[in-house]
């Protein structure tokens, strides 16, 4: 189903109802009624060669709103307006487009599309942020020359680019329907309050992760700590600093979900005060006292009911030994173990992973981040299927959902 709101972009729509009916979708069209003063509804309907709904009027039924959100695959709203993002931000059911937004359990794409001063605005902002954590996938802006004159983002993506998502959106499946969240980067404790202890993770297998996992249908959580990385499109972020705040963010979205891959390089220990002030230089020797940190993994692995658990080991001997005792010690799953030092794992563009589970092993040689994501996820994915069908037979629910 396409929703078309107000604004100048809704031209292009017309021309994306014609190349997804090309690539032979049935397309009903919503509008809402800023939407019908710049494209006409016969267009859409001459278009789509289906019915168009323009508001509550034409809710012939009274149930046309369910029927709709029912009926659809997917729901893509294009352009999206910056009300409507705010509509939808807020759960609105004012106007039938919303409505069907609502009731619907088909995945919600959206092209924005607006002024860059208002796309910019911190409450659109907050809209999109608050949309993405629900798994809303956003499509675009692009940014460009504007109808107003002015240049920046909040231009609509173009109807090939959306077509595209749309296509991709059915894509894999290998995880369509579960959810996943995953940790990524390093944590920062805290010295004093300008200095703090850390390391080299960049985040870049993390994300690739989250990448790969949304590209096979995935619903992804990132929780991630500081880093120089873009989250990767269809992917909700909590950024955080700490090994607690990642904790407490991994508790905070973990009940429903399936799988939890914590690739994160958490800190093992922490200052146990951290100064108030900034700690003066001084002659003598300076003693940090530190306390262990929670260990997240071990923490999820411990719940009832539990997600499937997959932790990474990062060592620098005695991989496979270190790999297979880190998984029975954290109550994991699987563990995909990695060299790390000497330029290796940390921060670098491609890596190696040795993945252990119980009665099993496979060594992913070395390769693009990217591509160990997709092979990694290969195995998860079976590990999954294999746990969903052992808990049939025994009648054990293993996590709440399923695929
Ligand atoms: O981010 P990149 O630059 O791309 O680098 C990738 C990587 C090297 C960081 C990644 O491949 C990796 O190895 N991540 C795990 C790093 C790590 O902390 O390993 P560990 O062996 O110390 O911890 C074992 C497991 O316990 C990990 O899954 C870790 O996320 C988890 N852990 C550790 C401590 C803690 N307090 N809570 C945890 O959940």
């Amino acid at each position: 189903m396409l929703g078309v709101s107000g604004g100048i972009a809704a031209y292009k729509s017309a021309e994306l109802v014609r190349q997804l009916c090309a690539a032979g979708a049935v397309v009903r069209v919503v509008m809402t009624r800023a939407a019908t003063e710049f494209v006409g509804a016969r267009t859409f309907q001459a278009l789509s060669g289906e019915p168009v709904w323009c508001g509550w009027s034409d809710d012939r039924s009274g149930m046309d709103h369910i029927d709709l959100a029912r009926w659809a695959d997917r729901i893509l709203v294009a352009p999206a307006s910056a009300d409507t993002l705010a509509r939808l931000a807020q759960g609105r059911a004012d106007d039938l487009l919303a409505a069907v937004c609502l009731a619907t359990e088909a995945p919600l794409l959206l092209a924005p599309a607006m002024n860059q001063a208002m796309w910019r605005h911190p409450a659109t902002q907050e809209n999109v942020q608050r949309l993405a954590g629900r798994g809303v996938q956003l499509c675009g802006p692009d940014a460009g020359e504007q109808a107003c004159g002015d240049v920046g983002p909040g231009r609509m993506r173009e109807p090939e680019a959306l077509v595209e998502a749309l296509a991709e959106s059915f894509a894999s499946g290998l995880l369509a329907g579960v959810k996943l969240v995953i940790t990524a980067g390093p944590t920062r404790e805290a010295v004093d309050p300008v200095r703090f202890l850390g390391n080299r993770s960049s985040g870049k297998m993390g994300y690739a992760i989250a990448a790969a996992a949304r590209a096979a249908g995935a619903r992804v959580e990132l929780v991630s700590g500081p880093v120089a990385l873009e989250v990767p499109a269809g992917v909700a972020c909590e950024q955080v600093e700490s090994a607690q705040a990642m904790l407490d963010a991994v508790l905070a979205r973990i009940n429903d979900c399936d799988i939890f891959i914590a690739t994160a390089a958490v800190a093992d220990y922490r200052p146990a005060a951290p100064a108030q002030q900034k700690i003066k230089k001084q002659a003598e020797a300076l003693s940090l006292q530190l306390e262990p940190t929670t260990d997240i993994l071990a923490t999820v692995a411990a719940l009832a009911p539990r997600p499937l658990c997959i932790g990474f080991a990062a060592e620098t001997e005695q991989l496979e030994q270190n790999a297979r005792r880190k998984r029975m010690h954290k109550g994991a799953d699987m563990i995909a173990a990695n060299r790390v030092g000497d330029g290796q794992g940390f921060e670098t563009d491609d890596n190696e992973l040795l993945l252990v589970w119980e009665g099993g092993e496979r060594l992913l040689p070395r390769t693009t981040k990217a591509r160990l994501a997709v092979q990694l996820l290969e195995q998860v994915a079976n590990l999954y299927a294999r746990r969903l069908s052992s808990d049939n037979e025994t009648s054990q629910p293993y996590a709440k959902h399923s695929a």
